[in-house]
């Protein structure tokens, strides 16, 4: 008698088990991702496609499916990289300092929305906002003391900015010449990604024409000047806090992506001469394997548009090299010491998925901006995970899985009929413009709050496992002298400067914003001369005006 095959043996063990169910029912009858992906009792090859080996490749091979370098790792952990920023540049300073004597091993730059939108904080549109959701910013100055003490040649930062990157990255540059560090020796990333910010995050200035073209002069001033700066962290994170699946996250990520590849190649670049510093930024979200899926489809969807759509030689502009933040919007203010456990799971997720740089968020952020300790936690988690779990003993653990290599074909599939729905509209720039991507987004986040409301979406804690009484943790205060002192050590900056020197700077500034020269070298001599980040941004706007949302 032969014996039976996995095929006959799964076929029995499926005829088995339906007869079961009347007597040990499901939970439901139908299970599923967040993205809506059919999640099936059980994988095997009989339910896979068994060229897996070939389709996933190698880690640091074409298509990267299982990282981008072959030993991950094993060779070097992840960047912990936590995002903080608050008050003043002394006060951020402080924190960082903290951060980096507790183990963490990048900066990240968090900045209040006065500098974000491009207004100082003695303006009026800055009222009640100046340091608050970020470290305030208005001159060279303040980016002088916010780097205080930290080695710009050893240490990378990122910086959370977008419509004034560029003067921000000039400020860096200049406390980087201030230290004695060239600037091809700087390392670290810029934000830099304006399409989200019309998507979903809104901290935009200018129209989408003059703000490419803010974006793609950066990307062209540091292939030439500081070759080791990533010039743009293209975000997914905001698109799925946002509330978009992660279908539409990878999607409408990479479909910005490119658009900003577009734009530099209009732009006269060529393709390998910038797209090895592209970045990206994800979010790592609730349903655990779906992340991992995720990020490995997201790196192989990547590779072959790099490669196929934009005839890129270099593997460096084939590897997608990304940053993650577990999801801000999963944190609960109710019981916040849950959230160290879903900061974890999720955390997992990105280190599984292949991520370059990580933060984790913090118990209270759900309640206020992070104390020490709940920050200090937050950096902990990533060092069990790197140091205790053994996670990092073996490349992509995951890969192989049947399920998890289902959901990273299936993700990439519905990724790709995004893009080529996207391709159809012309592009991202024209699907902003249009609002398509903001709608389906929208009515994601709609159907994902019903789910919640129904209680057929579980939080626990919020609408189910909730405590009568919460207690009140100890939260971060906010220093009310703040905004007193910033002003006052403005004013000082505006009577001590040199004010020809700005004012020439601005006029230099303003005429280059009407030609089409590269911006960058007049931003950096007006940011040397202590222009402002408002004034500059002034400047810009009386050339380029405002974008209007639809
Ligand atoms: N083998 C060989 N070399 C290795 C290696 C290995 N296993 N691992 C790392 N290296 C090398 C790399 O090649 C790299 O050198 P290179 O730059 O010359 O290539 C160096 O070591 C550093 O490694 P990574 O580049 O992998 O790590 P970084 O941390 O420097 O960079 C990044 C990671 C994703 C490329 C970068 O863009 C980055 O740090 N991004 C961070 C973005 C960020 O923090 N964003 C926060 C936004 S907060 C926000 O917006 C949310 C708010 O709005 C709520």
């Amino acid at each position: 008698m032969t014996a039976k095959s996995f095929e006959e043996l799964y076929r029995e063990w499926e005829e088995k088990t339906r007869q079961l169910l009347d007597q040990y029912p499901e939970e439901k009858d139908r299970f599923e991702t967040l993205s809506g992906i059919e999640v099936e009792r059980l994988y095997t090859p009989v339910t896979g496609s068994d060229d897996t080996a070939e389709k996933i490749g190698l880690p640091g091979e074409f298509p990267y499916t299982r990282g981008i370098r072959p030993t991950m790792y094993r060779s070097r952990h992840w960047t912990m990289r936590q995002y903080a920023g608050f008050g003043s540049a002394a006060e951020t300073n402080k924190r960082f300092r903290y951060l980096l004597d507790q183990g963490q091993t990048g900066l990240s730059v968090a900045f209040d929305l006065p500098t974000q939108i491009g207004y100082d904080s003695d303006d009026s549109m800055a009222s009640g906002e100046v340091g608050k959701v970020g470290v305030a910013i208005d001159s060279l100055e303040d980016m002088e003391i916010l780097l205080q003490g930290i080695p710009l040649d050893r240490v990378s930062t990122s910086m959370t900015i977008n419509a004034p990157a560029s003067i921000l990255l000039a400020m860096y540059i200049a406390v980087g010449e201030k230290q004695g560090v060239p600037a091809d020796r700087l390392t670290g990333t810029i934000q830099n990604d304006i399409l989200k910010e019309y998507i979903a995050r809104g901290t935009y200035i200018f129209p989408p024409k003059p703000s490419m073209r803010l974006i793609t002069d950066i990307f062209a001033y540091c292939a030439e000047k500081v070759p080791k700066w990533n010039t743009i962290s293209i975000s997914g994170y905001h698109i799925r806090e946002a509330g978009s699946t992660a279908v539409q996250e990878v999607a409408f990520t990479l479909a910005d992506g490119i658009a900003y590849v577009n734009a530099a190649l209009e732009a006269g670049l060529e393709v390998d001469r910038f797209a090895p510093r592209l970045s990206f930024f994800f979010n790592a979200h609730n349903h655990f394997f779906e992340e991992v899926a995720k990020f490995r489809a997201a790196r192989r969807l990547w590779a072959h548009l790099m490669k196929e759509r934009f005839g890129a030689k270099s593997p460096r502009s084939m590897k997608l090299r990304f940053h993650t933040q577990t999801g801000g919007s999963t944190l609960t203010a109710q019981q916040p010491d849950n959230n160290v456990v879903r900061v974890t799971l999720q955390a997992l997720s990105a280190v599984l998925g292949g991520t370059q740089s990580l933060h984790t968020n913090a118990r209270d952020e759900a309640l206020a901006l992070p104390t020490e300790d709940s920050a200090r936690v937050a950096l902990r988690t990533q060092q069990i995970l790197a140091y205790e779990s053994g996670v990092t003993h073996t490349v992509d653990p995951l890969g192989g899985s049947y399920f998890v290599e289902r959901l990273t074909d299936e993700i990439e599939k519905r990724a790709r009929e995004y893009i080529e729905r996207i391709d159809e509209m012309g592009g991202a720039v024209a699907a902003v413009e249009e609002g398509y991507m903001q709608r389906e987004i929208h009515q994601t986040a709609l159907e994902t709050q019903k789910k919640i409301e129904s209680g057929e979406e579980v939080v626990v804690g919020v609408n189910r496992f909730r405590l009568e009484k919460e207690q009140q943790p100890q939260l971060y205060q906010v220093d009310p002298t703040l905004t007193r002192r910033q002003l006052e050590r403005l004013k000082a900056l505006r009577q001590r400067r040199n004010g020809e020197r700005v004012e020439q700077a601005l006029a230099s500034l303003k005429r280059g914003a009407e030609g089409d020269a590269n911006l960058m070298p007049l931003i950096l001599e007006a940011v040397r001369s202590y222009a402002t980040v408002g004034e500059i941004c002034h400047s810009l706007r009386d050339v380029f005006g405002e974008y209007q949302p639809i």
